[in-house]
C-alpha cells in the first residue's frame, strides 16, 4: 500500500457495502434524549468513550486524539504511515459513522496499514462511545462540515 490516501480509500471501499444500512440502532437520528446541542451524541457517551479511548487508542493516536507525530502524512522509516490525529485536524471527518465504526472494528492491518482490529476487544456500544468522544473533539466548523455532508445535523 503506497499511500495513506490509497489505504483509506481501500478501507472506504470495503466499508461501503449495502449491509451497512440500518444495521446500527444508534444512528444519529435515533439517539435518545439529551444529545449535546447540535451534536449526535450525549455527554455520557463522550465521558464513557474518553475512558475507553485513553485505555485502547491513546497509545497510538495521542492524548485527545492529537496524533503521534507532527507530520502524519509522511511515511515512517518502515514505509508505514503513523497514526493520524483524530481530533479534526486530519481527515477523519471525511468518513461517516458506519465507515468509522468499520475502521475501528477491522483496523488497517489487512489493508497494508498498521492499526490493529479493535473489534475483538470492544463492543459496538463501546465503539460508538469512542466515536462520540472523537467527534466531540472536532471544532464546530469541522463538525458542521461533517454533519451536513452526511446528514447528521441536529437542532
Ligand atoms: C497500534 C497503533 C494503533 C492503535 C492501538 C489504534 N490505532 Fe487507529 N490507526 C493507527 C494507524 C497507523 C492508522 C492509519 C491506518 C493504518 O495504518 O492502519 C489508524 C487509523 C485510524 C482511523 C482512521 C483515521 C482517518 O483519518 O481516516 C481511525 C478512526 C482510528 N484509527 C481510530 C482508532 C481508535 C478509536 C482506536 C482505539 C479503539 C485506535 N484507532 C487504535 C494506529 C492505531
Amino acid at each position: 500500500m503506497k499511500c495513506l490516501t490509497c489505504l483509506l480509500a481501500a478501507i472506504l471501499l470495503i466499508s461501503c457495502g449495502p449491509q451497512e444500512e440500518g444495521s446500527h440502532t444508534t444512528d444519529p437520528g435515533q439517539l435518545s434524549l439529551e444529545t449535546v446541542r447540535h451534536r449526535w451524541y450525549t455527554q455520557k457517551q463522550v465521558d464513557l468513550g474518553q475512558a475507553i479511548f485513553n485505555e485502547h487508542c491513546l497509545v497510538c493516536h495521542g492524548d485527545s486524539g492529537k496524533g503521534a507525530v507532527q507530520d502524519w502524512q509522511t511515511p515512517l522509516s518502515n514505509g508505514k504511515y503513523p497514526p493520524p490525529p483524530l481530533n479534526g485536524n486530519a481527515h477523519t471527518w471525511h468518513h461517516d459513522l458506519p465507515v468509522l465504526r468499520r475502521v475501528i472494528t477491522e483496523g488497517g492491518l489487512r489493508l497494508g496499514g498498521t492499526m490493529p482490529a479493535m473489534g475483538g476487544a470492544l463492543t459496538e456500544t463501546e465503539i460508538d462511545n469512542i466515536l462520540a468522544y472523537i467527534t466531540s473533539l472536532w471544532p464546530d466548523d469541522v463538525y458542521q462540515r461533517w454533519a451536513s455532508r452526511f446528514g447528521y445535523e441536529k437542532n
